[in-house]
Order: C-alpha cells, then sequence, then structure tokens
C-alpha cells in the first residue's frame, strides 16, 4: 500500500506530522495521560470515544472502530487517496516527496509557491481595504447595487482594484520583487513596463481548502471586456484543480451535499441567503480533478448551473464528468433560463429550498423531451429511443422502474416495449466495482474485531518498541494477521507503520484495535504484561489441544487412542508446569 514511498521516508513524514498536532487542528482534543481524547470526526457521538496516543502516533475510535495513523486520518478526514494524503503532509511539512528529493529545483519552487500565496493574501488584503475607501466607493456601490450585504462582502474578502491600479508598488514596498508579481499573475510586463494585472475591477480572492489565497477573479465595471478577468494559472494555481469558495466548504462540516454553480456571483448571492455549501469552478469546464475534489467536502454534488442554452449544455458535460468519476449528482434545474442569483433574489429563500433536485437521468429526459414535438407519433418515437439509451445505465431497478411508468405515459408505449427498447433484459452489462466505503470499512472492522485478547495485548505492548523485539517469537501467535503483524514489529517496524501496511480491512481492524489498549506503566510493568499475555496465550492453545483430543477420542481405533491418550497427558503435564 505504501507503494512508491520508501519505508524511512514515510517513517520521518510520520514522526514530523506529529499526529496530536494534525488531529488537534481538525478536533478538540483533551489530554489524558499520555492520550489525548475528544468527539470522534467520523461518527456522530456526545461522549468522547475518539482517542489520539501521541506516543504511538496513531489514533482509534472505540465508537466506530475508525483508526491508525496521520496519514489514515488524513486520508479520512480529508477523503484523499494514500498518495494524495502523503503529498498534502509532505507539502505542510515541507518535506519534498522522495522524487524531487534529487531535484535542485525543489526547494525554489517550493519557496516560489510560498511567496506567491503571501504576495496573494497581501493584495486581497490591499483589495478589500481599497473597497472602502472614496476611491473604490464606485466599486463597492455596483456591488450594493448587485444587492450584497457588507457583511457577505467580507466573508468572501471581496476587494477594489482601483482604477489607477497601485496595488502592485504597495507589494514592491512590502518587500515582493517585480519577478515573485509576475509569476503569482498579479502584474505583468509589456514592453519593459510592468503594470498591475487587475484594473478598475471588483476582486474576488480565489481561496483554498486550506487559506491560501490562490489567485483572483475580477469582475469588470461596466461592459469591458473580459467580464471576468481571472489569474492566470502560477506555480501556484491550477484552475482545473481548484474550485471558487472551496474555504467556506471546509469550514461547513457534515455538508449532505455541495452545490455546484457556474458563477462567483451565484456563490456569494446564495450565501448571502443562508445557503451552505455552495463552489463554482474558475471559468472553465468542470474537470475530474475538480469533481473529486468537490466529493471530499458532500456525499453528493448538486450542479446549479444557469437555466440558458449554454447552462444546460454544460450540465450535461457537467453529469458526464461528476458520473465518470463515480460522484452521486442531481441538477438543480431553474426555470425561464434564470440563475441561481438571479433566481434566489427573484423568488425567494424558501422558493430556492424547494427545489427538487432531479436525477441526472430525469434531466437528460426532460432536456430531450423539448427536441421533439411530442404531438406526432415520429416525435414520441424518437424521444423514446432517445430516453430508452439513458435509461440502459439505470441500474437501480426501481428507479429503472419510475422511469419507465414515466416514460410509458408520455409516449403511449407499454412498459413491455419500452424494456424490451431499453434492452435490459439482453444488455444487462456488469455493474462496476462502487468506490470503497469508509462505512464499509467501520462494518467490517466491526465483524473482525473478535480476536484474541491476549495476543492483542502481547502486540500492543510490543507496539511500544520498549521492550527489546524479539522477547516474544512470533510463532506464538495462531492467528495469521496477528503473526505477520509481530514479524514486522520483530523487524523494527513502528506501530504507526503497521497500519499503512495493512492490506485488508481485517488487518487494519486488528491494528486498530491493537494500538488502541492501554501499555501506560513502567518497563518492569510492561514486561510482566508481556510475559503474562504469553503465558495465557500458550495455556489456553494448550487447552483447546487437549480439549479437541477429548472429543475426538471415542471415535478413534483402539490403537490410535492410545496414542492420543499419552499424548493428552503429555499437555497436560505441560499445562500444569505452566500454571
Ligand atoms: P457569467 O457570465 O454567468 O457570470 O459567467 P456571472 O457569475 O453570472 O456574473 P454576473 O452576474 O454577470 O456578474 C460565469 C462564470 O464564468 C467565468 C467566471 O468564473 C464567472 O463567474 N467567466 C465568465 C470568466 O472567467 N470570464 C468571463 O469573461 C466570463
Ligand atoms: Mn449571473
Amino acid at each position: 500500500m505504501a507503494g512508491r514511498y520508501p519505508a524511512p521516508w514515510l517513517e520521518e513524514l510520520r514522526a514530523r506530522a506529529d499526529i496530536v498536532k494534525v488531529i488537534g487542528s481538525y478536533v478538540t482534543l483533551k489530554k489524558n495521560g499520555h492520550r489525548y481524547v475528544g468527539l470522534c470526526p467520523f461518527h456522530n457521538e456526545t461522549a468522547p470515544s475518539f482517542s489520539v496516543d501521541g506516543q504511538k502516533q496513531v489514533y482509534h475510535c472505540f465508537g466506530c472502530k475508525a483508526g491508525g495513523s496521520v496519514i489514515q486520518f488524513v486520508m479520512d478526514i480529508e477523503r484523499l487517496s494514500f498518495q494524495e494524503a502523503v503529498a498534502f503532509l509532505a507539502d505542510q511539512l515541507h518535506m519534498p516527496l522522495p522524487e524531487m528529493q534529487n531535484d535542485p529545483a525543489y526547494e525554489r519552487k517550493r519557496s516560489l509557491k510560498e511567496r506567491i500565496y503571501l504576495a496573494n493574501k497581501t493584495a486581497a488584503k490591499i483589495y478589500h481595504q481599497q473597497l472602502w475607501k472614496p476611491e473604490g466607493a464606485h466599486i463597492l456601490e455596483y456591488l450594493q447595487k448587485r444587492g450584497l450585504s457588507d457583511s457577505v462582502i467580507r466573508r468572501f474578502g471581496i476587494g477594489a482594484a482601483l482604477p489607477s491600479a497601485t496595488v502592485g508598488r504597495q507589494l514592491t514596498k512590502e518587500g515582493f520583487t517585480e519577478e515573485e508579481l509576475i509569476q503569482a499573475g498579479l502584474m505583468l510586463n509589456r514592453e519593459g513596463r510592468t503594470f498591475d494585472m487587475f484594473r478598475n475591477r471588483a476582486m474576488f480572492p480565489i481561496i483554498d481548502a486550506y487559506g491560501n489565497v490562490l489567485g483572483f477573479g475580477g469582475r469588470a465595471m461596466g461592459d469591458v471586456m473580459p467580464k471576468y478577468l481571472n489569474t492566470s494559472d502560477t506555480p501556484a494555481f491550477n484552475k482545473r484543480y481548484n474550485v471558487f469558495a472551496a474555504n467556506l466548504l471546509r469550514k461547513a462540516r457534515g455538508l449532505t451535499r455541495v452545490i455546484l454553480v457556474e458563477g462567483y456571483m451565484d456563490v456569494v448571492a446564495l450565501s448571502q441567503f443562508g445557503i451552505e455549501g455552495v463552489a463554482a469552478t474558475l471559468g472553465t469546464a468542470l474537470t475530474p480533478d475538480q469533481a473529486r475534489l468537490l466529493h471530499r467536502f458532500a456525499p453528493e454534488v448538486h450542479i446549479a448551473y444557469d437555466g440558458d442554452r449554454a447552462g444546460q449544455k454544460a450540465i450535461l458535460r457537467g453529469l458526464e464528468v461528476l458520473e465518470a468519476e463515480n460522484v452521486p449528482v442531481k441538477v438543480l434545474d431553474f426555470p425561464g433560463g434564470l440563475d441561481p442569483d438571479e433566481y434566489i433574489r427573484q423568488e425567494g429563500v424558501e422558493a430556492f429550498m424547494a427545489l427538487k433536485p432531479i436525477s441526472g437521468v430525469q434531466y437528460r429526459m426532460l432536456r430531450q423531451k423539448e427536441q421533439h414535438d411530442m404531438s406526432t407519433e415520429e416525435g414520441r418515437t424518437e424521444y423514446a429511443k432517445a430516453c430508452a439509451v439513458f435509461l440502459r445505465n439505470v441500474k437501480e431497478p426501481v428507479e429503472l422502474e419510475n422511469h419507465v411508468k414515466r416514460l410509458s405515459l408520455e409516449t403511449g408505449f407499454t412498459r413491455e416495449v419500452l424494456m424490451r427498447q431499453i434492452g435490459v433484459t439482453t444488455a444487462a452489462e456488469p455493474q462496476k466495482p462502487a468506490a470503497p466505503r469508509r462505512e464499509g470499512f467501520r462494518q467490517k472492522a466491526r465483524e473482525a474485531a473478535v480476536v484474541d485478547w491476549n495476543a492483542r495485548t502481547l502486540l500492543a505492548v510490543l507496539a511500544t518498541g520498549r521492550l527489546p523485539r524479539d522477547i516474544v517469537s512470533p510463532e506464538e501467535f495462531e492467528d495469521p494477521v496477528l503473526r505477520s503483524l509481530c514479524e514486522s514489529l520483530a523487524n523494527g517496524e513502528s506501530a504507526a507503520g503497521l497500519m499503512e501496511q495493512q492490506v485488508d480491512e481485517a488487518g487494519r481492524a486488528a491494528v486498530g484495535d491493537i494500538l488502541s489498549i492501554s501499555t501506560e506503566m513502567d518497563d518492569d510493568g510492561l514486561m510482566k504484561m508481556a510475559q503474562d499475555c504469553v503465558k495465557k496465550m500458550r495455556i489456553s492453545r494448550l487447552e483447546r489441544e487437549l480439549d479437541a483430543i477429548q472429543k475426538n477420542l471415542p471415535n478413534l481405533p483402539n490403537d490410535e487412542r492410545a496414542q492420543e491418550t499419552q499424548r493428552a497427558f503429555a499437555l497436560m503435564k505441560q499445562l500444569s508446569d505452566l500454571k
């Protein structure tokens, strides 16, 4: 699972990413011994059953059985893959990824990125301040005329690039070089002179989930083209990987859906009306990376693009992208070609909330229906054929039934004929395996939790790393999962490292359980505990063997029975020696 990362490098990453600090930035933790406890972020609870062990660098929830190393935590909380979580942590810790370690440009690129973030943050502050000054009054007035309240302007940090455009100059006074400002996309060089990129525009800072200001979208005053000028891609910003308002998505915990809109203004307007969890792409069509990014914040995405022709086409494309990434998606269809900004202002927040999101298939059928003359037999036939193509992809029989019933009413074809057109009886493709869900992991973990308590305690003691690694032989463990864990520990693996090596859920659950066992005692105590466990494991193994022999004896022929009786006596002797 650790794949392309060398184990020592991963060990260093885990050591430097202090798990208590990392988790502490998501969960309020209270110290309790060398552990920290808090409310589990992965399931609803009122009493804390979530604990973080700073010594072993692992976390564990007694409630939902989530658990693992700091990397596992980042994977779960940020919904990242293992590789992404590693890159995420490495970036925060300024640790070059192994493949970059030999890249002399790495350090330069990294520090340039940091400089750009800082320049952008400073620029955002200046733009925002200028909005409230007399020179920015016309821009503030524009925003107010568009219906924005002061508080939503502050929430989004909206600002003003002045016609006189002095931000570049102010930033150079703050110590940024012109080269840095050009790299940041804040200035541009033309014929040997540098200019501010943005002038006389309302400025929308684009902020990522971690609070970095990546760039800006600048709305023109009046009919100046382009209507929105966006920061071009820079070493710190790629429009295809980011969305507008990711910072607010991250703050809004427990979203049931993300609403994806087209425009910055739509995000801001919906937020002003109290609709949380809204994001927009950055002037390009939705990309697969953005689809996955949105899915990190909520289980479902609702596309709420403009109701005009262009918006409708974009919805169909967006559906394809989200479906291809296995992101559950629905559509909010606005009547009359309105965009969400216009709709919520005209119809009010209740009307907006009352809009029913419809499935992708239903949306496609709606659009098809508009393109056919439903008053003619030919139109209805073509419509039915087109719908049959979409309906082939509906895997849930009950959903399919609903669509088919509706289609039958619309077209007059019987259910049976439509079903044959869809070809479900013959063409049912094998279903793509669904992406693994954390919920599934927890369920299996609960089932796998029935393991020998003594063996687990023994491994917990070994995992402290405070006893000689060879005091227990792996042979003491009957369970193959536990035995291989013992071997890894004997080979010098850290407790946290064990977690990542577990390729299956049973292994992960076992490690989670093991690491959650308390081992707070001095070394003598630990040693006693280990010896005690070994003894009990041996006793229980002997007892089980004896038991098996006794059960089997009556079925044996005489000669074998005598032999087995001998063996039983020997085992009994061993047992009494142990006790
Ligand atoms: P719209 O033209 O729908 O803008 O473009 P809007 O958000 O409704 O803005 P207002 O209400 O007219 O002020 C939607 C999005 O497309 C991108 C921007 O991200 C914008 O928010 N866009 C649009 C550009 O990047 N450049 C443009 O010139 C126009
Ligand atoms: Mn608009």
